[in-house]
């Protein structure tokens, strides 16, 4: 392998740009050219390719987002589209791409690479956490702490009126983000989709969290949860059924995205890369980096992109624990 291509896809996340610079500064350390594909898989269809070299990728481990830009590119789900995108490849002369992004993006990654032969890398990169054979992936962290600080921020507010306050904060279909988060905030409820406990429970814990004394009420509400409510109707039904509370809504929504990446993110995504080019140079292909037990590990994106890292459950109970 001679040339690697580097491409961010899906929804942005924090250290991407830090494992862009990786991938860039691997590549210059052993001497492999390397490109960037700008706007993801819509970029390599269109043969938007940009050399890179080590000073391309100065200053950039502290930004958030990604200065490839991403995106999500139907496109490239059809067999005319990844035709186009291959044809883009060998005019370039690229010989592997490493792609940063989550699930749908290796989903392409491993079509292309079983039509086409052609050597692929994965680097986890989202929010979401909802990848499995890592246990984290890029942004995650990031994501976290911002959350955190802002629902430390609501809870000053929430206190000082003595109101309850449902939190909307993203993860797709899993719950990492609001139960870390929740923990960390220290929320009286967090609803997840992995654990649907229902509807009464909240009730019962709204109203012994009253009884207790408690001034403010957070509760987070994971925006893939499994009441059959979105935050809003949550509030009409706890002003319906608890009049004792005043409530309010807070949906996050995309400034999760986006900051600076926390130095683990950074850290993170300076290993994935180093990993990431060293396979691909190595004659490995259709797997994904991830990190389990501080170690990086390599897994098949068939595998990676089929489950999800499994929710804490002892967080749960801690969880449980700390709301007495
Ligand atoms: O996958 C990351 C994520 O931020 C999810 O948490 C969220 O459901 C989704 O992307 C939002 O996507 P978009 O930015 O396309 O609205």
């Amino acid at each position: 392998i001679k040339k690697i291509a580097v491409l961010t896809s899906g929804g942005d996340s924090p250290g991407m740009n830090a494992a862009i610079r990786s991938v860039v500064r691997t590549c210059a350390f052993l001497d492999v050219e390397c490109l960037a594909v700008y706007r993801g898989y819509q970029g390599m269809i269109e043969g938007d390719f940009v050399p890179m070299n080590a000073r391309s990728v100065n200053n950039i481990i502290n930004k958030g987002g990604t200065i490839l830009k991403s995106a999500r590119c139907e496109e490239f789900r059809t067999p005319e589209g990844r035709a186009q995108a291959h044809q883009q490849l060998v005019n370039a002369g690229i010989d592997g791409f490493v792609v940063i992004g989550g699930d749908g993006s290796f989903r392409g990654a491993t079509i292309f690479n079983k039509e086409y032969d052609f050597p692929v890398m994965g680097i986890p990169g989202t929010i979401d956490n909802d990848i499995f054979g890592t246990r984290f992936t890029l942004g995650f962290d990031t994501a976290l702490n911002t959350v955190v600080e802002a629902i430390d921020k609501i809870r000053d507010t929430a206190s000082s009126h003595n109101r309850l306050f449902f939190i909307e904060v993203m993860g797709r279909d899993v719950g990492h983000i609001a139960l870390n988060a929740g923990v960390a905030a220290g929320a009286e409820e967090i609803l997840i989709p992995e654990e649907n406990l229902g509807l009464e429970r909240l009730l019962d814990s709204l109203k012994r969290s009253k009884k207790s004394g408690k001034s403010s009420s957070i509760v987070i509400v994971a925006e893939g949860d499994k009441t059959g409510k979105n935050v809003f109707e949550l509030k009409e039904y706890v002003e319906e059924h608890l009049p004792i509370y005043d409530v309010r809504v807070s949906v996050l929504g995309h400034m999760q995205r986006g900051g600076c990446p926390t130095a683990y993110d950074r850290v993170l995504a300076s290993r994935m890369g180093v990993v990431a080019v060293e396979a691909l140079l190595s004659g490995k292909t259709n797997l994904m980096v991830g990190i389990i037990d501080n170690e990086m590990t390599l897994t098949p994106i068939e595998e990676a992109i089929k489950g999800h890292t499994k929710i804490d459950r002892e967080l749960i109970r801690v969880s449980d624990i700390m709301t007495v």
